[in-house]
């Protein structure tokens, strides 16, 4: 029997894309749910997509219902704007948060994806974590978010210049569904 399309609830078309090529090459095909999801307040990503996925388990298609919440954790931020990035990427942008670093040394930093998956009444998390560094300036057209200022480590170009081929093999959000699709195809149809 062949599995269903996993189905991601975002409005995001470039998380689609990224998690249809990360789940392509384990043979999982993904959609895209246009289902709302219930966006608690919460230092803990984790938290956040786990309460959405709840409230969302059982109400969608006979398919696995994929949840995911991220953030960009910079270290001399103490972890800002982290699970607030959305609201700081809507406010500040790019440029605020290289304000923030302006003159700063240190600029570590990582993403954070939670994922969590409900199917058949079953409701499990994962997540996955890429460090690297804040860029010096916006580079690159590819991606979305703060793609243009985040450099990976043991690249020299930014998520935005790599481009979602390579950012779809090694970013928090591939290892998150890399873990995912371990679950998922250690279940039996
Ligand atoms: P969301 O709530 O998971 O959509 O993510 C919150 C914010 O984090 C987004 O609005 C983006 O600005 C940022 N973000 C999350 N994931 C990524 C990514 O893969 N690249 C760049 N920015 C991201």
């Amino acid at each position: 029997m062949e599995r269903p399309p996993v189905c991601l609830v975002t409005g995001n078309e470039h998380k689609v894309r990224e998690a249809a090529m990360t789940l392509g090459r384990y043979g999982i095909r993904v959609e895209r749910c246009p289902m709302r999801k219930l966006e608690v307040q919460s230092d803990d990503l984790v938290e956040i997509a786990r309460t959405a996925a709840e409230s969302l388990c059982g109400r969608g298609p006979d398919a696995p219902l994929l949840v995911e919440d991220a953030g960009l954790f910079v270290r001399r931020l103490r972890g800002f704007p982290g699970p607030y990035s959305d609201f700081a990427y809507r406010t500040i942008g790019v440029e605020g948060i290289l304000r923030l670093l302006d003159g700063v040394e240190d600029r570590a930093a990582y993403f954070m994806a939670a994922l969590c998956a409900c199917w058949r009444g079953e409701l499990a998390c994962f997540s996955g974590v890429v460090e690297g560094t804040i860029a010096l300036e916006p580079r690159g057209t590819g991606g979305f978010g703060f793609d243009p200022i985040f450099v990976p480590d043991g690249h020299t170009a930014t998520f935005a210049e790599l481009g979602e081929d390579v950012k779809s093999a090694i970013s928090h959000r591939a290892r998150a569904l890399a873990a995912f699709a371990e679950w998922f195809l250690s279940k039996e149809l």
